[in-house]
């Protein structure tokens, strides 16, 4: 990650405590989150200071190792923190992934907990390093690519999943263009994918989430990638509320459209989307909106008719005959439960 030049990760363990970069922030300020315990590390991931599928996992690996390090042999504390983390965000499966792997370690040694959290997070970037590596095979030179959400190394400890590729090709001097939905109603396209692509100096441009089709129908966009917050097990894919439409938009006009993830975000559990739970997010997030006012102070401001209700589901599920194929770690595969359970064995 490249951060005005300089290289972050989005999340780490410093001691007894989580650093993490306020994702709420960006892109106006540039600011490191320090949180204390496992309750605070929790609420950063309720209220998105992190957000993003891996980053999501690690955050909640190292809440687990936290609320270890408070619960002092206490295993009833650990269990109860356990609940709390598992209930912060519901869609994404890096979160259970972690709890489960750290709270197994815990119950041996507040120290294994801890090790374990780490673990978690090197294998974060290790992933996506993989699949920037893997992706990278599939863009030529003088490729348009649109992308959905933020699935770059925000949402990621590093490197990312769906701009991993991206950021590979580029430096490899491919010449990359990249469409960025704007990702209504939180804006993680407009804000934080933009923001990395600029830190990263990869022609880009923003566009409104209603675009897409627009722009694929006058031959601008050749693939689109996109992340996941949880893949099933026959290859249903759910991740920000809008991809599904990416992918029919991707089908109608024959553009391929993959989806990037590591294994850690396919569950074998899921038999199909309809197994997935979706988040539902508090209608203030389309109400309002925040940015800059002319003082450069943050402000919210109301952006809707005042007095209406608005509905705000965050992920909708991509059918897995829409998708040409996962980019994993350990290569690209087709998007179909032979694959996947051959890949994850
Ligand atoms: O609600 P968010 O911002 O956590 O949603 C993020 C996405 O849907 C991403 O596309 C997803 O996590 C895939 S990889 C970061």
């Amino acid at each position: 990650m490249n951060v005005k030049g300089k290289h972050y990760l989005t999340i780490w363990m410093k001691n007894e405590k989580v650093m993490m970069i306020d994702q709420n922030q960006l892109p106006f300020r540039f600011e490191i989150f320090e949180s204390k315990n496992y309750a605070e590390t929790c609420l950063a991931i309720k209220t998105m200071i992190v957000r993003g599928a891996g980053a999501i996992g690690a955050a909640a690996g190292f809440a687990m190792a936290q609320a270890f390090i408070q619960a002092k042999e206490n295993i009833l504390f650990a269990e109860n923190a356990r609940k709390e983390i598992e209930t912060s965000r519901p869609t994404a499966r890096n979160l259970f992934y972690a709890t489960k792997r750290v709270f197994d370690a815990g119950c041996i040694s507040t120290e294994k907990a801890i090790e374990e959290a780490q673990k978690i997070a090197e294998e974060d970037i290790a992933s996506g390093k993989m699949i920037g590596i893997h992706g990278n095979s599939l863009i030529k030179d003088n490729t348009n690519i649109l992308t959905h959400c933020n699935a770059g190394w925000l949402g990621f400890v590093d490197y990312g999943s769906a701009l991993s590729p991206i950021y590979t090709a580029s430096k490899e001097g491919k010449n990359i263009f990249v469409y960025a939905d704007e990702t209504r109603p939180r804006g993680q396209g407009a804000r934080l994918t933009a923001w990395e692509l600029n830190n990263e100096n990869i022609p880009h441009i923003i566009i409104p989430d209603n675009a897409g089709a627009y722009l694929a129908s006058k031959g601008k966009i050749d693939t689109m990638i996109c992340g996941a917050d949880r893949i099933a097990a026959n290859g249903d894919t759910a991740n920000k509320i809008g991809t599904f439409e990416k992918a029919i938009v991707a089908k109608t006009f024959g553009i391929p459209f993959y989806i990037a993830a590591p294994l850690s975000t396919f569950d074998i559990n899921c038999c199909s989307g309809e197994d997935i739970i979706i988040e539902e997010r508090t209608e203030d997030e389309i109400l309002y909106q925040t940015g800059l006012d002319e003082n450069n102070e943050l402000r919210k401001i109301l952006v809707c008719s005042p007095g209406s209700k608005a509905y705000n589901p965050a992920f909708d599920v991509t059918p897995a005959s829409y998708i040409n194929g996962f980019i994993t770690e350990k290569g690209i595969i087709p998007a179909n439960e032979t694959a996947i359970k051959n890949i994850l064995s």
